[in-house]
């Protein structure tokens, strides 16, 4: 048997980690022969909720669940893990303004980004799923030196799947047929799903929808995806959440298909003319659990701006979280 992987996961006694915990301590993750403990961060007066999954946890016998620890303090959650997955952030709420969400969270990934950096294994990697995702992943990055800044990745896999599912919907055709689909910017309602460079069937994809629908039809509808299941559920997606949490985070660390790419937000290396910092998505690709973005895409006009637009938008909020003296 292998040794177990520990893996924290920080917002455990929430919505998103009801499903992500089960399906990490059933081995979706990582696969059947993996062993992993987990690691759960709570604030403390979620620590009793906590220990309620703690208890279905253990009530599913999951023969790969080596161990729980639960906590609210994150140096001592993080210590030795491998694995991160930062789930717990502050929603906004009513009247908040967005210089309050940032400054919220800020309280959250500042702290937890040294935790990071002070007590994690030397091999950590960590996926931020909290909201506003990809600053949060910078603002955990930029305060954790000694950590290599491409362990830093926030999570669009969500939004890259939603566009899988819509596309293979709208041509009539199995999820497994889509390839080659790319999110790029933020996650937020600018993001960019392309479909460009997608291909269905073997077929390229633009030869099968219109560019009216693309703009009218397909853009709004993978961008307010969020929106739209909160009006019909009474509450933000948590299991497709987790479900993307988890693909993320087993092709990061077991590699993605030959024959496809996947979106992953990962510190821009100005690749695409995206500023160089910020955590942005691309298209990736995974081998040897090192991503590479893909390189040599042709971006047409119409995908420029809409690139531009949301990269300038991952501009203003580090201005903003900089400004706030959260990063450097
Ligand atoms: P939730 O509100 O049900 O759970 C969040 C949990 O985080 C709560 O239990 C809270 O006590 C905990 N928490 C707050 N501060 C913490 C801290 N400092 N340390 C540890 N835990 C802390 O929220 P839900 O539905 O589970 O969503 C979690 C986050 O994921 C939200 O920010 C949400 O916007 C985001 N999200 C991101 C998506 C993406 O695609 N990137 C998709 C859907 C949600």
């Amino acid at each position: 048997m292998k040794s177990p992987v520990r893996v924290a996961v920080t917002g455990a006694a929430g919505q998103i980690c009801y499903s992500l915990l089960f399906r990490i301590a059933s081995g979706s993750m990582l696969g059947p022969d993996q062993p992993v403990e987990l690691r759960l961060l709570e604030i403390t007066p979620a620590l009793k909720a906590l220990e309620g999954v703690v208890m279905e946890l253990d009530d599913c016998a999951f023969p790969l669940l080596a161990g729980v620890q639960i906590g609210d303090d994150a140096n001592q959650v993080f210590d030795g893990v491998n694995l991160a997955c930062l789930v717990g952030a502050r929603p906004r709420t009513k009247g908040m303004e967005r210089g309050d969400l940032l400054e919220a969270n800020g309280a959250i990934f500042k702290p937890q980004g040294r935790a990071l950096n002070d007590h994690a294994a030397d091999d950590v990697r960590v996926l931020i799923t909290g909201n506003p995702a990809n600053t949060n992943a910078l603002i955990a990055m930029s305060n954790a030196p000694d950590i290599p800044r491409e362990r830093f990745n926030a999570l669009t896999r969500l939004d890259h799947n939603r566009a899988v599912a819509q596309l293979a919907a709208k041509t009539g055709s199995s999820v497994n047929d889509v390839k080659h689909l790319s999110i790029w910017g933020n996650h937020s309602a600018t993001q960019y799903p392309d479909v460009f460079h997608a291909t269905v069937g073997g077929r390229p994809a633009p030869e099968l929808v219109d560019q009216a629908w693309l703009e009218s039809d397909f853009l709004p509808r993978v961008q307010q995806r969020g929106a739209a299941i909160i009006e019909a559920r009474g509450a933000s997606s948590a299991a497709s959440a987790a479900n993307a949490t988890v693909d993320h985070m087993r092709d990061w660390v077991l590699g993605t298909a030959e024959d496809d790419w996947v979106s992953m937000s990962v510190p821009s290396d100005g690749s695409y003319g995206v500023p160089e910092g910020i955590i942005s998505s691309f298209p990736c690709t995974v081998s040897g659990g090192a991503y590479s973005i893909v390189q040599g895409l042709d971006v047409n006009d119409f995908s420029r701006g809409k690139i531009d637009a949301s990269t300038a938008e991952l501009v203003e909020e580090r201005e903003a979280v900089r400004s706030l003296g959260l990063i450097d």
